[in-house]
């Protein structure tokens, strides 16, 4: 039996670390922390630090640290859980048992890494059949060069194909050991229910991967390549544990940069839209794909920029979309605007045809606010008809009520009265009386979204406890990958500007990067995943982590910063930013160091094997690697030079 992650929360709330520490030594307050000679080793002078505020607890003697459960488990040699029951017990707080939560939650991650492993794989996979197999080349890559791709844009999209055979990803999957029910999870292949046959789900198509925001693979569009009408024209993959339709689009990771830069973002239907507008050089362009719009993208978007504009084929469908898109992104708060390609085109066939800078230039002299875009609709539709043009009025001030800014709302009111020539009084009136209807209902609860997952506290058997970091001796790697983990939890969720934090930069500057040390891999993946999905990822949340061994590593790395000691930046050399700096040189210096560190490590890897000559092994090709470490590492070290001076 668990202890529910509600009770563990109270408990910690509850904990009163004061008081709970000051029954077993006797404390003294210094500024804003309380000081005491440690209960854990023999010193005259105290450097037993606790920081109430924070609730945590650290040694400067000895090393030890944590937070109230920790407390407890150090000073009665309790386990977790029994830590746990005993803090309970003091503060009559009712423990909640959740039999397999916590199991539940950690096959849910180990599933999740699973699943990403193999769609790496099928990516890797596809993009490869593209420039290696003869098929490949021959229909895959001839067809995207038909319709125009630059080999940089069908790169940095990942483009690929995928061989007309029952089996051609099973059977490459075999050789890697992969079980047919993780390729199903994974939406890999199907299962013919009644035969129990498996094959490929994606067969003879080209692929485009969908990348979640930290560039990951999480899913496939599959487009087919002739035009047999009784197939659809693009297979998706199927929503899985990575893939979450609602909240995934297509292309922002290639325009996140772009979408950045320009302040805006255009919104588009489709796989190849998407890629015609990057290949346009207007790449700040994303795809809802295979879904009409969802409030979790607009969201999404909203983390890059509050400009929206949708761009959709000048069609009825297109126009409808169009339509239901505005209402949604107004409620969410974001600035839509919206503009309609003429003739039926889209972007990619309008590049076509005028080139990519007259494409520009339309969008440009054409994008209109919802407000004239829906004007002009009901312009066309309804010049004559009184009562369709009633029904426009009503739409517009419809949706101007999903405004949430009330002066956002009266500027857009006005803009509607003059374009319908009417009094701005008898719209606001309106206007006013469906906000009036629509607060007077009770809102429909809304459900609330799982709950994060939770890592497992250690075993209950762990009996005292240990860690394993507290004896090892730290490397210099080490030592570099806590400095980046230590600035992610104390600065990563603070914004460089607008919605760009210095999570993001950090993760991306490190996507590439495995750390070595398992606790520190673990917690970056698991702040990169909380960015993803929203999740908090205060430095409060690390420090009182619901597993055990994060959360000392968390206090062993941030308890400085907190002023428990006074010699945070002599101890360790490695420099603490502050916002200002940040960008410019501290973190970006430190990071090129983990690289470096990273980079010198792999090549005494590779110069070990080459002392040491076996059959199996390839010399030439170790050498051959090597001397491509040996310079990337010169390339890292030119690049801090500069960065240093
Ligand atoms: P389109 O038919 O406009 O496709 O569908 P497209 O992306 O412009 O591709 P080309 O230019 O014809 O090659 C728009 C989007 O709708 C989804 C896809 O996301 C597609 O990009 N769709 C369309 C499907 O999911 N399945 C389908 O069968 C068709
Ligand atoms: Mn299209």
């Amino acid at each position: 039996m668990a202890i529910s992650r509600a009770t563990i929360e109270q408990i910690t709330l509850s904990s009163d670390l004061i008081g709970l520490v000051g029954e077993y030594v006797s404390l003294k307050k210094k500024g804003a922390n309380w000081e005491a000679c440690c209960p854990f080793h023999e010193e005259k002078s105290p450097s037993f630090k606790v920081n109430p505020a924070k609730g945590i607890y650290k040694c400067f003697g000895c090393g030890k640290g944590g937070d109230a459960i920790s407390f407890v488990m150090d000073i009665e040699s309790m386990s977790y859980v029994e830590a746990l029951r005993f803090l309970a017990k003091k503060y009559n707080i009712a423990i909640e048992e959740s039999a397999s939560d916590f199991k539940e939650d950690q096959a849910r991650q180990t599933e999740k890494e699973s699943l990403q492993i193999v769609m790496n794989f099928a990516q890797e996979y596809f993009h490869r059949n593209l420039h290696e197999h003869p098929d490949g080349i021959a229909i895959g890559l001839s067809y995207f060069k038909e319709r125009g791709l630059r080999t940089d844009i069908i790169e940095s999209f990942g483009l690929g194909y995928a061989l007309d055979q029952w089996d051609g990803l099973m059977q490459e999957a075999a050789k890697k050991q992969y079980s047919l029910e993780l390729l199903e999870k994974a939406g890999l292949i199907l299962i013919n229910e009644e035969t129990h046959k498996t094959y490929d789900r994606f067969r003879g198509r080209v692929t485009f991967p969908i990348y979640n925001v930290s560039g990951r693979v999480i899913a496939f569009g599959a487009r087919m390549l002739g035009s047999d009408k009784n197939q659809p024209k693009y297979i998706n993959s199927p929503e899985s544990l990575l893939y979450d339709k609602s909240s995934a689009l297509y292309g922002l990771y290639q325009a996140r940069n772009a979408i950045r830069q320009a302040d805006m973002c255009y919104l588009t239907e489709g796989y190849m839209d998407v890629i015609a507008m990057h290949q346009s050089g207007i790449a700040q362009t994303v795809a809802s794909s295979g879904t009409s719009l969802t409030e979790g993208q607009i969201k999404l978007i909203g983390r890059f920029t509050q400009n929206l504009t949708l761009l959709y084929d000048g069609d009825k469908a297109g126009i409808k979309a169009s339509l239901r898109g505005i209402d949604l992104i107004v409620a969410a708060g974001l600035n839509v605007r919206a503009v309609v390609l003429p003739d039926g085109h889209d972007p990619d066939s309008y590049a076509k045809a005028f080139g990519s800078e007259e494409l520009d230039k339309y969008l440009k002299s054409h994008t209109q606010d919802f407000i004239a875009f829906k004007a002009g609709l009901a312009a066309e539709e309804s010049a004559a008809d009184p009562i369709k043009r009633a029904e426009s009025i009503d739409s517009i001030v419809e949706t101007i009520s999903l405004v949430p800014d009330v002066i956002k709302r009266s500027v857009f009111v006005a803009e509607a009265a003059r374009l319908f020539k009417m009094s701005e009084e008898a719209l606001t009136e309106s206007l006013n009386s469906r906000i009036y209807e629509r607060l007077r209902k009770p809102k429909p609860r809304v459900p609330s979204s799982d709950e994060p997952p939770v890592l497992p506290p250690l075993d209950e058997m762990d009996h005292p406890y240990t860690l394993a970091f507290e004896q090892q001796k730290i490397s210099p790697l080490m030592e570099l990958e806590q400095g980046l983990i230590r600035s992610l939890i104390l600065f990563g969720h603070k914004p460089i500007e607008d919605d760009y934090l210095i999570a993001h930069y950090i993760l991306e500057q490190v996507s590439e990067l495995e750390l070595k040390t398992d606790v520190l891999q673990k917690l970056r993946s698991e702040y990169a995943d909380r960015l993803d999905f929203g999740d908090d990822m205060s430095p409060d949340f690390f420090l009182h982590h619901p597993e055990e061994l994060i959360k000392r590593m968390v206090i062993d790395l941030c308890a400085e910063f907190y002023q428990l000691s006074p010699n945070w930046e002599n101890k360790y050399k490695i420099f603490i930013p502050t916002e200002e700096d940040l960008l410019s040189t501290a973190l970006y210096a430190n990071i090129l160091r983990l690289k470096k560190q990273h980079v010198l490590e792999e090549i005494k890897e590779l110069e070990l094997i080459l002392e040491n000559p076996s059959e199996e092994v390839d010399d030439m090709e170790i050498l051959k690697e090597w001397k491509e470490k040996k310079e990337v590492e010169m390339a890292i070290s030119k690049e801090l030079g500069s960065v240093m001076n």
